[in-house]
């Protein structure tokens, strides 16, 4: 991704014993990098939200093993690293995925070869993950392309929910990357983003990605959506996922759910886009899957940019209300129209999911 004509991932070494990130908590006033030089350093970045996103959740976590294993490349510093890191956010699995991932790859070396070995592991996840979300685009180019044929010269309408793009993975993106396809091969494309309350994902980091590649877009508050879709200004919607189940429930940003029921009240196809690390046949369906609970502050306070170019926090409530904050809700399957994966597409139910699974055996 390009920002002012620079090519950036979200998360880089630096040298060889440190990586750097962007601060997704400073945009879209400030693009600000950060360098992460621990493990502590890397939990306290994910935790913090500097850096967000299934995939670079996913991708954060294995640099932390790798820079734990830099200091104490012992078993003990290793189950330290895993169990510090997979408790800093429930919900996306891909979290899971890479620490089991870095462990496979360590535990039968020699202490003194780990620190290498993790290094490159860790390179080599993000790697994947730019080539994974290239082909998600690619797949997803298909869909768009068909839906665009039939809009007669005028803008595909695109719905999408918090932030699926490339700053929520290392490059790319999940959601937005048929779209950054699409509108690079020419086809006229606008997207509905979703403000995506409380943290404001949407308006903050989708709009500031889109503005940045030159995509047209609007922002729209949460509650908007249907009402487009009522009047006929919606012809699909794509977002992102932070899990996926066995029987195709998915588990998104909160307020997905609620997209989701417009979309098919309306007739609107819903897809959902995911590389495999974020499927969980573990589970069989989406009542197992916990949400993350997050602090009351993000929906009591708002943080902007003041006309001096500051920024500031401030109260919206009266003081003392309470707040209850849940950061993911489930979309049933029989809503996702379906999913758009590196592998291909898909229905979204456990056939669906075995169809591609089937084409490689690397997935259990
Ligand atoms: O809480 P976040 O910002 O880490 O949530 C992740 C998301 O942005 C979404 O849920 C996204 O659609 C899935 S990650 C590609």
């Amino acid at each position: 991704m390009n920002i002012n004509g620079t090519p950036y991932r979200t998360i880089w070494p630096l040298g060889d014993d440190a990586v750097e990130v962007i601060d997704q908590t400073k945009l879209p006033h400030r693009f600000e990098t950060v360098g992460l030089r621990t493990v502590d350093d890397c939990a306290c970045a994910i935790r913090e939200m500097i850096v967000r996103g299934a995939p670079l959740i996913g991708a954060t976590a294995a640099y932390g093993v790798a820079l734990a294993m830099r200091e104490d490349a012992s078993d003990e510093a290793l189950d330290r690293a895993h169990d510090l890191l997979l408790a800093t956010r429930p919900t996306a699995v891909n979290l899971h995925w890479a620490l089991k991932r870095m462990c496979d790859a360590l535990r039968n070396h020699l202490r003194g070869n780990r620190a290498a070995i993790a290094w490159r592991e860790a390179a080599a996840i993000c790697d994947e993950d730019v080539e994974t979300c290239r082909s998600i685009g690619e797949h997803g180019l298909k869909i768009l392309r068909e839906a665009a044929a039939k809009k007669n010269s005028t803008p595909l309408n695109i719905l999408t929910h918090c932030n699926a793009g490339w700053l929520a993975c290392v490059d790319w993106g999940t959601a937005l990357a048929p779209i950054y396809m699409a509108h690079d091969e020419g086809i006229q494309t606008h997207v509905w983003v979703d403000e995506t309350r409380p943290r404001n994902q949407g308006a903050s980091l989708t709009a500031f990605e889109l503005g940045a590649h030159g995509v047209p877009h609007t922002i729209i508050a949460d509650n908007a959506g249907g009402h487009y879709m009522q009047a006929g200004n919606v012809d699909l919607c794509i977002v992102g996922t932070d899990r996926v189940t066995a029987n195709g429930d998915v588990a998104n940003k909160i307020g997905t759910y609620l997209k989701a029921l417009a979309a098919k009240d309306n007739d609107i196809p819903f897809y959902v886009a995911l590389p495999s690390s974020t499927l969980d046949l573990s589970l069989q369906s989406g009542n197992h899957i916990p949400i993350e609970e997050r602090s009351a502050d993000e929906l009591l306070k708002m943080t902007g940019r003041l006309p001096d170019g500051g920024i500031a926090t401030v109260d919206i409530a009266a003081p003392g209300s309470p707040a209850a904050n849940p950061g993911f809700d489930v979309t049933p399957a029989r809503l996702v129209t379906g999913f758009i994966t590196e592998r291909g597409v898909c229905t979204a139910n456990e056939a669906g999911l075995r169809s591609l699974l089937g084409r490689s055996p690397a997935i259990t």
